[in-house]
């Protein structure tokens, strides 16, 4: 059986085409177009102009995967798409898209849940095969563009939101304090690699909700935190001070993450803790999870970086793991059912 996967939640234009055999998954090929480069001289990404991209570059990503894979849209035995969450314009494009293909060729149409493919991300090995290691119940940290979530799987597909952020997502705050410092966008990468020259420490942030006893975060308090010691100096900002900031930044970010992930790990005794989300691709992020995660004995995954940020080849896992449990049947005639939902939940869909 063969798979097709639609992704369109933000900024990427993503492909994925994967098998089914003997009830074993491989990923056969992956595609991602991103449209960083348009949305930099923004700041950050404009919705509209992102579904223009998507718009305009669909058809050439979908056809370069598909002469690649030396496949036709014929041999498609299910569309999978991410519906949810995301930006609507961009959504509504990836959505269109999998409904008409899946009714034109009258087959399955498969939604996911945009961070359940990041979830399922930690599945795929550099074969594009599914790692066999992960055991539940999994505790996965999600830190998105738009989420920071700890999140308790009792068993696959099964979610427990056991903390948020109750205002800016880990991401964003990297995106914010990027445009604070003069580095552009994407921030998260250009925070990270001036972090790596700064000074742990020299700024004394606050580690957001350290005392607090339950599992959520918080990341706004920081970002004033750094505008205030900015305002000490005049633009342009030194560079010592940009590295200095940005280290200071950084690790009170990764504290706090790891702090509640701890706190976490106690109280759920997890078997597998998951890092998933586009502030995964984040070196000193990784080192940390992985430190904790041995501390407390549980065995640690990170996705590779190519699944990091957002990528139609992690949905297309979720799918495989949708159809163990409900059959392709579920999903027929589902180009009926399946909208775009800017705010979908991560338990309603089937
Ligand atoms: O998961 P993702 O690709 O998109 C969403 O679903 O939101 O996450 C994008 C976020 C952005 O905020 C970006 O700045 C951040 O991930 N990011 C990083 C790094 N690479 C990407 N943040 C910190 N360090 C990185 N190396
Ligand atoms: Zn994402």
């Amino acid at each position: 059986m063969k798979l097709l996967s639609i992704e369109t939640t933000c900024d990427e234009t993503s492909f994925a085409l994967g098998a089914i055999k003997a009830n074993e998954f491989s990923l056969l090929k992956s595609k991602v177009l991103s449209q960083t480069a348009i949305h930099q001289k923004y700041g950050g990404v404009v919705p509209n102009l992102s579904a223009r991209e998507h718009l305009n570059n669909f058809i050439p990503v979908l056809d370069g995967l598909l002469k690649e894979a030396k496949t036709g849209l014929r041999d498609i035995d299910a569309f999978v798409v991410a519906n949810g969450p995301g930006l609507i314009p961009a959504l509504l494009i990836g959505v269109s898209i999998a409904k008409s293909l899946a009714y034109f060729y009258q087959k399955s149409l498969i939604p996911i849940h945009h961070l359940e493919g990041h979830i399922y991300a930690n599945w795929l090995n550099k074969n594009g095969k599914l790692r066999k290691a992960i055991q539940f119940p999994v505790l996965a940290l999600i830190v998105s563009g738009g989420h920071t979530q700890l999140v308790y799987l009792k068993n696959h597909l099964n979610y427990e939101i056991i903390g948020e952020t109750l205002d800016d997502a880990a991401g964003e705050a990297f995106d914010k304090v990027a445009k604070m410092l003069e580095l552009g966008y994407p921030g998260g990468p250009k925070v990270s690699q001036m972090a790596a020259k700064g000074k742990v420490g020299f700024y004394q942030f606050p580690v957001p909700m350290r005392r607090t006893p339950d599992l959520n975060f918080s990341f706004s308090g920081l970002k004033t935190s750094v505008l205030t010691a900015l305002k000490k100096y005049k633009k342009p900002y030194p560079l010592k001070v940009k590295q200095d900031i940005a280290a200071s930044f950084q690790e009170a970010v990764i504290l706090s993450l790891i702090h509640k992930t701890e706190k976490a790990i106690k109280k759920y005794k997890p078997q597998s803790l998951l890092l998933a989300g586009g502030v995964s691709a984040n070196s000193a992020l990784r080192r940390r999870f992985e430190k904790t995660a041995a501390k407390y004995r549980v065995q640690a995954f990170i996705p590779l970086l190519q699944y990091c940020g957002d990528n139609a080849a992690m949905h297309l896992v979720a799918a495989y793991f949708k159809l163990r449990q409900n059959g392709l049947k579920k999903y027929q005639n589902n180009w009926k059912k399946v909208q775009a939902d800017a705010e979908l939940a991560i338990n309603s869909l089937p």
